[in-house]
């Protein structure tokens, strides 16, 4: 018989860092021993715990998650919070890159009564943030969204890949062996995605609409450099709930 205690040892010897909250997680998901004990054996194979258990936490909302489907992170949070604040009780918001859905979900569930459109090019993210249900469209940035939206968005968010290629050999064993690399990487300096996020927003944000996009930490100034470059107004940096920039906020003029 596995208990809590034991499940927790045997992360936290295998080095995992969230070894509490995995087991906490992995035993909830458990029905009996015999299950606990198969799904052990896949986080400490490094599957991420959101695929085993199905779901991940998002600021207080359960998130499904599919296998294969990026993880929403922590970090993220507080860009999903500001894009939230962009956004007025029947407005339109945008979720580009928008993987589980997490931070389409969170706008809805913040605005329910605003339209919430989000796009990924991943099949299998799509499907999971109709999960989520939440209205996806399958495509390349901005260009599955309906046509009828353009120039009347109040905020378009982005969480998109921005680890610059040769960063990712440097992530953490799970992240680079199980996440879709099409999720994490942004080019040679990163930011690939998220240029062309920038150079198209203007032409679907409403005059005065934001753009909250997330980047790396030693990032801030490009982006805010490429927002400047396509007339947007930059806003304000975003910063995790460490107090660490993660994320650039522009305005149309
Ligand atoms: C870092 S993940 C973020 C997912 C989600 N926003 C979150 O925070 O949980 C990046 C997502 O961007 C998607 N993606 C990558 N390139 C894209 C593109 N050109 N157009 C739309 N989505 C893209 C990936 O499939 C992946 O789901």
């Amino acid at each position: 018989m596995i208990g809590r205690a034991d499940a927790v040892a045997v992360l936290r010897h295998a080095g995992f860092v969230a070894a509490e909250e995995d087991a906490a997680d992995l035993l909830a998901a458990a029905g009996d021993d015999m299950e606990l004990e198969a799904l052990l054996a896949r986080r400490l194979a490094g599957e991420p715990t959101a695929w085993i258990v199905g779901h991940v936490d998002f600021l207080g909302i359960p998130v499904r998650v599919r296998p294969g489907v990026y993880v929403a992170r922590w970090k993220s949070e507080q860009v999903a919070r500001h894009a939230v604040s962009h956004l007025p009780v029947t407005g339109i918001a945008v979720d580009l890159c928008t993987g589980s859905g997490a931070l389409a979900a969170f706008l809805r569930h913040a605005r329910p009564r605003a339209r919430v459109v989000a796009t990924d090019i991943d099949a299998a993210a799509v499907a999971c943030a109709l999960d989520n249900g939440i209205e996806a469209h399958l495509g390349d940035l901005f260009e599955p969204l309906p046509p009828a939206l353009r120039a009347r968005v109040d905020v378009v968010v982005a969480v998109p890949p921005y680890v610059p290629d040769d960063m990712l050999a440097l992530l953490p064993r799970d992240v680079a062996r199980r996440e879709p690399a099409h999720a994490l990487a942004g080019g040679l300096g990163g930011l690939d995605v998220v240029e062309r996020v920038v150079a198209a927003a203007g032409g679907w944000l409403r005059p005065g609409g934001a753009l909250v996009v997330e980047a790396g930490i030693d990032q801030m100034d490009r982006v805010a450099g490429r927002m400047e470059d396509h007339g947007l107004v930059v806003d304000r940096v975003v910063e995790d709930g460490d107090g660490d920039p993660c994320g650039v906020c522009a305005t149309t003029a």
